[in-house]
């Protein structure tokens, strides 16, 4: 009867003990992998670390929530693949902090949104949806483009990501700034939105 099956089930502390074991187990021979495969840890080949103007149309994305409506991961699966192109991968994430994937699809998934239109259906759409897509209920962003960046804003953000690990060098970062020079804060989101996903060859 002893360390039979029906005994452990007996005694719930064991029970619980024992699971916890069985699941750490499970959990590591799944996730330890991960973070020594070349394919989850490298880069796509051509990504780079987002320029200043992309990296400040990133945050303007998520400061206005555009990821409460939309994802940014194609998953490999025929509908989604036939829709939007290549289910996106890992390696094209890397210097994406904190990521955007998501899963809430109010509206469709822009992982590979990147060149599908022209940056002026972009300034029309952000501007107000309803003048390119009549039935949308996307908000419009007009404040985008009345809204100037600030330059000098860029420089901690890259030096942040360049002490996590990203490589920027030290004369990009200076040099950033004046990159940002009278641009306003639709031109870095269309410069954002129009580089996702494009690494990757998806469409005929
Ligand atoms: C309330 C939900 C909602 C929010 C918030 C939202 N969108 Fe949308 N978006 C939609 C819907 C619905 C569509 C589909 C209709 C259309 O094209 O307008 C869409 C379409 C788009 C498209 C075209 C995608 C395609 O493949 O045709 C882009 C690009 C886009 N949104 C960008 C953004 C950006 C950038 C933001 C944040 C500034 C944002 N959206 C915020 C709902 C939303």
């Amino acid at each position: 009867m002893k360390f039979s099956h029906a005994w452990i089930e007996r005694n719930p502390w064991l029970l619980i003990a024992l699971v916890t074991v069985v699941i750490s187990i499970g959990g590591a021979v799944e996730i330890i992998p991960l973070f020594f495969q070349k394919s989850t840890t490298e880069p796509v080949a051509g990504l780079k670390p987002y320029s200043p103007l992309r990296l400040a149309g990133r945050d303007i994305y998520v400061r206005e929530g555009c990821y409460n409506c939309h994802s940014q991961m194609v998953r490999p699966l025929r509908a989604e693949t036939e829709r939007y192109g290549h289910y996106s991968v890992a390696g094209e994430f890397v210097y994406d902090r904190p990521f955007q994937w998501g899963s809430k699809r109010t509206g469709p998934d822009l992982a590979r949104v990147g060149a599908r239109y022209s940056d002026e259906w972009h300034r029309t759409h952000l501007n107000n949806p309803r003048d390119v897509v009549p039935e949308s209920n996307m908000p419009a962003y007009p404040w985008l483009a009345k809204t100037k960046l600030v330059p000098d804003d860029i420089m901690p953000k890259m030096r942040a990501l360049q002490r996590l690990g990203q490589p920027y060098s030290d004369a990009e970062i200076t040099a950033g700034p004046a990159q940002l020079q009278d641009k306003t804060e639709e031109d870095a989101l269309v410069a954002y939105l129009q580089g996702l996903g494009t690494l990757i060859k998806t469409r005929n």
